[in-house]
């Protein structure tokens, strides 16, 4: 199967910048549009192939569930829980995790912060909408962080805050996730700590080693909306990537669409009440020298909707620090050499921001030693 839906020059005949600008300058987002009441997807969303579907009936492997209860109590479920994440992010990136310990409700209020955010009106929202990704602004709210880089605009909007390191004051973050952000964020770290802790042990290094290196050092908060779209084949929710940070925490709702890409197939990564979505990032595939692996996934577009989704991306990201990783010493050895030079996380992200997603650049390969 082809992986890569979008190649990454395609021919117009239109003009898309023009159409780019004007979208943006509606600060309403994708929403907008559907609130307009379109009933035909814009050209600046159009796949130039429509989505292959899979075809049916055919079994497909599964996305392995980890339930987390008895983890700090009993070594040996302890041990099983960590020989669980470990095989996981060896072979598909990606897991979901149950009994978790972040209450139901706080997830819930969590999902219900994203939705009242994007459906305020657009007039409160607008006062977010930037394109200024440097960090400076504290809460950014746009569709499409690539739109003018990016070959095919997404059917998302898109908001987040940075939450850490220095999180911001209550009154900073917007009404709806006054009372949710600064609880779910602290939760996220909580358990993205307990997440690196298994991950180090997993790896042979001791329990902080990944909490020492920095790994949970950054943290930001990002709400997705894909609106209900009325022609799902001819776009996307969100584009085939690989994430930009250690790992990923991702609560989303009912209505499903994120994809793994796993063994040259697409695998559904199935709704589970309560449960959360953890991957790998590029950074941890850097530092454990492709032990773990970052996979790509994409979220198909749905005529069900509003689909949301809250991913906590541990990375410090757009306020970077200068601190290098490269792969950790431990893993690499004369038979296994270091397949990675060293980089900041600012760097890999100027990098990322740069060539934008398309679906088709593999970011990672810019940082590997050349043999
Ligand atoms: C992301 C992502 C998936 C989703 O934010 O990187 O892959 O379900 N999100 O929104
Ligand atoms: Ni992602």
């Amino acid at each position: 199967m082809d992986l890569d839906s979008t190649p990454a020059t395609i021919q117009l005949d239109y003009d898309r910048k023009a159409e780019l600008i004007a979208f943006d300058e509606t600060k309403a987002g994708v929403k907008g549009l559907v609130d307009a009441g379109i009933t035909k997807v814009p050209r600046i969303f159009r796949l130039p192939s429509p989505e292959k579907l899979d075809s049916i009936n055919e079994p497909k492997p599964c996305l392995p569930t980890i339930d987390m209860e008895g983890l700090n109590e009993d070594p040996i479920r302890r041990k099983q829980v960590m020989e669980k994440m470990k095989d996981a992010l060896q072979s598909w990136g990606f897991f979901q995790i149950v009994n978790h310990g972040i209450p139901i409700k706080l997830l819930e209020d969590a999902k219900k912060s994203v939705i009242e955010f994007f459906e305020q009106d657009t007039d409160v929202k607008k006062q977010w909408y930037s394109r200024d990704v440097t960090g400076k602004i504290r809460v950014v709210y746009h569709s499409n962080y690539d739109l003018y880089s990016a070959p095919v605009t997404n059917w998302r909007d898109s908001f987040y805050c940075i939450m850490a390191p220095n999180p911001p004051e209550q009154h900073e973050l917007p009404p709806p996730c006054r009372d949710t952000w600064p609880e779910y964020s602290t939760r996220m770290m909580k358990l993205g700590c307990c997440v690196f802790e298994l991950i180090s042990e997993g790896l042979g290094l001791d329990p902080n080693h990944l909490f020492d290196m920095g790994c949970a050092e950054g943290l930001s908060l990002l709400g997705h909306y894909y609106p209900s779209c009325p022609q799902p084949e001819l776009t996307i929710g969100t584009q085939t990537h690989a994430d930009n940070d250690f790992i990923t925490i991702l609560l989303q709702d009912h209505v499903g669409g994120l994809q793994v890409f796993y063994e040259n197939q697409w695998i559904d990564v199935p709704p589970i009440a309560g449960a959360l979505v953890v991957n790998a990032g590029d950074l941890l595939q850097l530092i454990t020298n492709d032990k773990f692996v970052s996979s790509k996934h994409k979220v198909v577009a749905n005529k069900m909707g509003p689909r949301v989704s809250l991913a906590s991306f541990f990375s410090t990201n757009v306020i970077p620090t200068m601190k290098v990783y490269e792969p950790i010493k431990e893993l690499v050895s004369d038979d296994n050499p270091a397949k990675y030079r060293g980089t900041t996380v600012k760097e890999y992200a100027d990098y990322l921001r740069e060539k934008g997603l398309d679906g088709t650049t593999d970011i990672l390969q810019h940082f590997k030693i050349q043999t």
